[in-house]
């Protein structure tokens, strides 16, 4: 990523994606650095979502989807999942005025049906709270998995074909889009620019089907120091790649 002043990056307003997805990664690393709990992190990360929400729907960005809770990151101690889970209604309960205030509209993907039941609550009190507000979309992927996304929209076109409903050799690309988890982003389902903090370069199971051609940042930076000018930072590295889509120019 440039690492040139950014506050001084001029941004051509006709090239700011349109939607970015990011992962939040490095909250267990930028706990330990300072000698703290793991939850340390994850509370610091969650105040940091705050800030880059602000930050992207200024921008002008449309969609900005974030990946809290992957469906393999049940793997990982039980007092860490259940405060990771906790987060959302601390979230919520402080920040959705201020959302609708942005008039920004909270969407959730993922499997809901396994999150305690105060998550689940307070997530659908967000998404009913915001459902009025048409500016940029704030999209919390959620016990998401790129994989389980997949496998059930398989599943449902496999069921429709033998209700004899549609023919599994009619199956168009545009049906996969209307059967996974984005169906309700639309034209903007497919992220224009993913973003990973934390230094690691691997998608962990994150919108395999939709990254197809999105552009990627790779920043060193930990999820909890990702600032508002590392968001301008990445914007502008989006804003000089040339985006082929496989055609010559
Ligand atoms: C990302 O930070 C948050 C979640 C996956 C919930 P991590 O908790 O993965 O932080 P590191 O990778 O251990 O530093
Ligand atoms: C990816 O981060 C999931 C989220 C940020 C929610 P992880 O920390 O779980 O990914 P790995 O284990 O390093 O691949
Ligand atoms: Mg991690």
């Amino acid at each position: 990523m440039r690492s040139d002043n950014n506050t001084q990056i001029k941004l051509d307003p006709q090239r700011i994606p349109q939607h970015v997805a990011i992962i939040m990664d490095g909250n267990g690393r930028w706990a330990k650095k300072r000698l703290l709990p793991r939850i340390a992190g994850h509370k610091q990360g969650m105040d940091n979502v705050r800030t880059i929400t602000r930050a992207a729907s200024a921008l002008g960005i449309k969609v900005l989807t974030l990946y809290a809770f992957s469906t393999e990151n049940w793997k990982r101690p039980k007092d860490e999942v259940s405060y990771i889970m906790s987060l959302p209604v601390t979230f919520f309960n402080n920040f959705v005025p201020e959302l609708i205030e942005q008039n920004v509209r909270v969407m959730i993907m993922g499997d809901l049906t396994a999150l305690p039941e105060s998550t689940r609550s307070a997530c659908a009190r967000a998404i009913a709270d915001t459902a009025h507000c048409d500016g940029m979309i704030l999209n919390f992927a959620l016990n998401y998995g790129g994989r389980d996304e997949l496998r059930r929209a398989v599943q449902q076109l496999a069921q429709e074909a033998e209700d004899g409903k549609r023919q599994a050799r009619d199956i168009k690309d545009t049906d996969i889009d209307a059967a996974l988890m984005t169906a309700p982003l639309g034209k903007l389902a497919d992220p224009d620019l993913l973003i990973r903090t934390s230094g690691e370069e691997r998608i962990s199971n994150f919108l395999l089907w939709q990254i197809a051609y999105s552009e990627l940042v790779f920043t060193d930076r930990l999820w909890p120091d990702f600032s508002a000018d590392d968001l301008r930072s990445a914007c502008a590295d989006y804003a000089s790649r040339d985006r082929r889509f496989g055609a010559v120019k």
